[in-house]
């Protein structure tokens, strides 16, 4: 027998290098990179089409490229009728992202070559889920307050249709620049929980649609992509300023987290919060509601007096989000929407890895319990 207490067990996977990857870069110091572009460079001068690009082909586009890329995302904007009837079909009480994730698996099988892997037909199939995703959880949305679903318009940008299938209106010129920041900064991160699941599931040869099921799973929990929706239940606890220290000192004696603070890799502050700060502040100016901000930064300073550590990605997008006017439960579903573009980059990138992702373990248990049958087994035998 081998003995496997020889085995180092690394908790939780901490600083474990599973793969090699070209695609991003979460610098523990405090930079983010999409295939050797700063975070901070792409959120400024690219739009949010031109990133989903990069991640996939690996390169900014020229105009041209870029326009045809646009108008094919927007033409796969649309959903075959059944899966729009699998969308009504879910009860109300049902979250949003358990509804995308069997959106997603339904998808599947109408794609009838869901299982055809060559480069052209997975980057064929990415652009699929990239212009699909958001439009199931706009259909969502519309399905249950009752109102019409709305058709892409051509003249707009991706994200902006976005917007536009989820509201039913157009989005004015600070709300079209938030969206766009948005999905930039939401697009891709590194080999994070859904990310390291959708390989995890590509490393077995299932087909894409399989692999994006698994990573939509995976975000939804509040360790990861659902903490969003709870920073809003949380600032709606807190009426004003003066009660945010006694809150938060509550939270940290009773052992629970601070949803939308904290992170595994980044030892500094997560270089997307800064953009997400700012685009949260000018929402909350326009709309008169400063006073959710300034509880932000409340809540951010006494976080890091008492625990030292910083707002990640979630706190600011929940705040900017809520300005669009996105209900909470739809939190984690536009973070999924703009992840799919990260998510189907690392799929294919696994694919060509070809290498099963397949770990061992330390089995901690027992050996050479004694057989007993059924029929002389007592409930004191099994403990
Ligand atoms: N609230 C309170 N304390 C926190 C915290 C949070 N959000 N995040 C980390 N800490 C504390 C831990 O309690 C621990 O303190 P201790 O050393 O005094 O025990 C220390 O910071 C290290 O935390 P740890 O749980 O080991 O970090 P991790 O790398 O395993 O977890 C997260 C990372 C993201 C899961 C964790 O920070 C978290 O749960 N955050 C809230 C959920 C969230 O916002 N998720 C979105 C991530 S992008």
């Amino acid at each position: 027998m081998i003995n496997n207490h020889d085995r180092v067990v690394t908790r939780g996977l901490r600083d474990v290098a599973a793969a090699e990857t070209k695609i991003s870069f979460v610098d523990p110091m405090g930079t983010l990179y999409y295939l050797g572009y700063n975070i901070d460079d792409l959120v400024e001068h690219v739009c949010s089409e031109e990133v989903v690009y990069l991640l996939l082909y690996s390169k900014l586009p020229t105009k041209n490229e870029l326009g045809e890329f646009r108008a094919q995302l927007i033409s796969e904007m649309t959903l075959p009728e059944a899966v729009i009837e699998c969308i009504k079909s879910a009860p109300k009480s049902s979250h949003p992202m358990e509804v995308l994730r069997t959106a997603v698996s339904h998808l599947s099988m109408y794609d009838s070559d869901r299982d055809y892997k060559s480069e052209q037909a997975n980057k064929k199939r990415a652009i699929r889920l990239v212009a699909k995703v958001p439009t199931i959880v706009a259909t969502l949305h519309r399905i249950r307050t009752n109102q019409q679903l709305v058709a892409p318009n051509e003249e707009f940008s991706f994200p902006e249709n976005f917007l536009y299938l989820f509201r039913g209106k157009p989005a004015d010129s600070e709300e079209k620049n938030v969206i766009d920041r948005y999905m930039t900064l939401h697009a891709d991160h590194g080999f994070n929980a859904s990310t390291f699941a959708a390989r995890v599931t590509a490393s077995t040869n299932a087909d894409m649609y399989s692999a994006v099921t698994s990573a939509i799973g995976t975000l939804k929990g509040p360790l990861h992509g659902g903490a969003s929706e709870k920073v809003m239940y949380m600032l709606d606890d807190i009426n004003t300023e003066e009660e945010v220290e006694a809150y938060i000192q509550g939270m940290l004696d009773n052992k629970r987290k601070i949803m939308g603070f904290g992170h595994r890799i980044y030892q500094t502050e997560d270089p997307r919060t800064k953009h997400l700060r700012e685009m949260a502040e000018n929402l909350c100016c326009l709309t008169d509601n400063l006073n959710l901000y300034n509880l932000c930064i409340r809540i951010e300073n006494v976080v890091h007096e008492k625990k030292n550590i910083f707002p990640n990605v979630d706190f600011y997008a929940a705040v900017t989000l809520n300005a669009l006017g996105v209900p909470f439960e739809f939190f984690t579903p536009f973070f999924a929407s703009s992840r799919i573009a990260g998510w189907t980059a690392h799929v294919i990138e696994q694919y060509e890895d070809a290498v099963l992702l397949r770990p061992s373990s330390m089995y901690v248990g027992r050996y050479g319990r004694p057989f007993v049958p059924i029929e002389k087994r007592k409930a004191a035998d099994n403990l």
